[in-house]
């Protein structure tokens, strides 16, 4: 089974053109980067938390309301865990195969996996990347699974993502005119997803995608990177935004259900990831923030709908979204539009 060698097995072998597999339709490719439709005048704003606190929420609150996206600093988590984790998650990916492929698998349940492709029968044309999924809550992974090279820094990034995810959520709830803890007692916090990324060097990558072009479902995404760089946020119709390494910093985006949740106050923006052409890899380390409990009705907030700002979405049990978000069954709509009153 060659997919289980995963993107770095291809590279590895010396390839110096990539598998028609790979190859994505010219109308979905990126525009190379030189391309002048790629806007300069737009900046992911970089965010200080330790600012005075209505700034702060202003600040959060007007880029959820535009870009989608921010990057947060002095957010209280030490350089040395997030480089620390990112360092474990390359050395896994640079495992011997014999190794790695011991945790090749396709079974959601079994809280860890790793694979090349995530969606790799599901989408078009395979992607330039290899991921290792961990899922953390509401059910934790059997930490057995876990590759071992990573254990203590995944269950460590796992603390303080937590605490990154709390202050992040009262921060995104005063946006919306909410009290603190609001986006928390919506259980917000409790649904966990870590998907950790290598890109490994492309040796044509005018020809495929490190990851297409896609919304993040959840609530929001919280999410680090090595200093490699590739990831991008459209903007306008069709323009898109580099969101640039910066040391230390975490970069931060509104998923799906927020914007449903907020009414369109804040915005889940597409975003894709070029293939890489450099040498060394790219490492991003995802997670992904969801409602914990699937029963729960999910909608517009009513206490921020009123007969002025009428609710543009119904409402509808999480399970239903999920359900959606993995068959795919919305009838060529994005999650988004197909809730849309
Ligand atoms: C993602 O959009 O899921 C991953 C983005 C990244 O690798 O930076
Ligand atoms: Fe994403």
């Amino acid at each position: 089974d060659e997919s289980k060698l995963g993107v770095k097995g291809l590279v590895d072998s010396g390839l110096k053109t990539i598998p028609r597999f790979f190859h994505h339709p010219p109308d979905t490719l990126p525009a190379p980067k030189s391309d002048p439709r790629t806007r300069p005048d737009y900046k992911i704003p970089v965010i200080d938390l330790s600012g005075d606190r209505a700034a702060v929420v202003e600040e959060i609150r007007r880029a959820s309301a535009t870009l989608g996206f921010f990057q947060i600093v002095n957010h209280g988590v030490p350089l040395s865990k997030i480089d620390g984790l990112i360092s474990a998650i390359k050395a896994f990916n640079e495992l011997p195969m014999e190794i790695k492929s011991q945790h090749y698998h396709r079974e959601l349940g079994r809280g860890a996996s790793f694979q090349t492709n995530f969606d790799l029968f599901q989408s078009r044309a395979a992607s330039w990347r290899d991921t290792l999924q961990v899922r953390l809550a509401p059910t934790p992974p059997d930490w057995n699974d876990v590759p071992e090279i990573c254990r203590n820094e995944v269950a460590e990034w796992e603390k303080e993502v937590v605490k990154v995810g709390d202050e992040l959520l009262g921060l995104l709830s005063e946006g919306l005119g909410l009290e603190k803890n609001k986006l928390k007692e919506l259980s917000c916090l409790d649904g966990r997803m870590m998907v950790n990324h290598y890109y490994p060097y492309c040796p044509q990558p005018d020809l495929t995608v490190g990851i297409t072009s896609h919304t993040d479902p959840g609530v929001v995404t919280v999410l680090v990177q090595n200093e490699v760089g590739g990831l991008q946020v459209k903007v306008g119709e069709d323009d898109w935004v580099d969101v640039e390494p910066v040391p230390g910093a975490i970069v931060i985006n509104i998923g799906d259900i927020l914007q449903i949740m907020s009414n369109d106050v804040y915005k889940s923006v597409e975003h894709r990831v070029l293939a890489n052409p450099l040498q060394e890899a790219r490492i991003s380390i995802a997670v992904f923030f969801n409602p914990g409990i699937r029963e729960n009705i999910y909608g517009p907030i009513p206490e921020i709908v009123s007969s002025e700002k009428p609710p543009v979405y119904q409402s509808f049990p999480l399970t239903d979204f999920m359900t959606r978000f993995f068959t795919k069954e919305l009838g060529g709509k994005s999650l988004i539009d197909y809730y849309r009153l």
